[in-house]
């Protein structure tokens, strides 16, 4: 970046963000899209983390919201997963951002739907709905969830069926991919879910586990705390009801001081 475009940046605290680029952007539906961005050399975080993004306001100030990175660790660019609030302050801004435009990137990512969160076990629950399937997007991409479990199941809830269309994607080019194909092949899981929209399973996930047909659908037994561990992201109410039916199931809640064998974040918007 050249000094005269830091220069006209005089608000941003670099101690607190960095400028990054934005290098594509893709609209799934009027709701939902996805850009990628410039990752900078000392940005770490460790797969299914979240960092405060933003731009800077007329008045040169930074807004910046928390946002799951959907990228895995591994990956040199950034990327995230954003719903569109038409009057959300950052989202109804964020969504019209082009490739080459300036993006704020916060320097601490933090946040608990990380393997370090979790005790060891043999399969992984991943719950999410809507743009909850971001952090999603970067664990399922990170080969370590395939060296610590021996089956991953990553489930996605919308209302509508496009609404699904950024987890089918990614699933699909996993599969596809040369670097994890291979890694994924017979591990990874997809299972998708609409509530408003006809679709081969219908219901939300919450209803799904509790009349056990998500377990029959997949071929699988029912929660066991002995080798079961889970992930989830959603609204409150979709975290809150999940994660009873995990207690109910004998599982107990994680976090990164005290590894258990769940752990909940919720979706950010705003
Ligand atoms: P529903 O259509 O029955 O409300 P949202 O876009 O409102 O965040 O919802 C995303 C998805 O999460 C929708 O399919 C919605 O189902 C589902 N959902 C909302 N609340 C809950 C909940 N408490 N438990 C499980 N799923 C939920």
């Amino acid at each position: 970046m050249s000094q005269t475009a830091a220069a006209e940046k005089p608000n941003v605290n670099p101690k607190l963000a960095t400028v990054e680029k934005v290098l594509s952007v893709h609209h799934y539906t009027d709701r939902l899209f996805k850009f990628r961005c410039t990752r900078p050399q000392s940005f770490r975080f460790r797969s299914g983390e979240f960092v405060m993004i933003g731009l800077l306001q007329d008045d040169g100030k930074p807004l910046l919201r928390a946002y799951s990175v959907a990228s895995p660790s591994w990956d040199e660019e950034l990327e995230f997963f954003s719903i569109k609030v038409p009057d959300g302050p950052l989202t109804s801004k964020l969504q019209k951002i082009q490739p080459g435009d300036d993006i704020l990137l916060g320097k601490k990512p933090t946040g608990t739907l990380v393997h370090d969160a979790l005790t060891p076990g043999k399969r992984l629950y991943m719950f999410s709905t809507g743009t909850g399937f971001a952090p999603f997007a970067s664990v399922i991409r990170d080969p370590e969830t395939y060296e610590k479990f021996d089956e991953v199941i990553v489930t996605h809830t919308c209302r509508q069926v496009n609404e699904l269309a950024y987890s089918v994607e990614m699933v699909e080019g996993l599969i596809n991919d040369p670097l994890i194909g291979e890694m994924v092949e017979g591990k990874l899981r997809h299972y998708t879910t609409c509530t408003r929209e006809e679709h081969p399973t219908k219901g939300r996930i919450t209803d799904l586990i509790e009349s056990g047909k998500m377990f029959e659908d997949l071929g699988v037994p029912p929660l066991d705390p002995a080798t079961d561990r889970a992930m989830i992201c959603g609204s409150m109410e979709m975290i809150k009801d999940t994660a009873a039916l995990l207690d109910k199931a004998g599982l107990t809640e994680g976090s990164n001081a005290k590894p258990a064998e769940y752990v909940i974040e919720k979706a950010f918007a705003g």
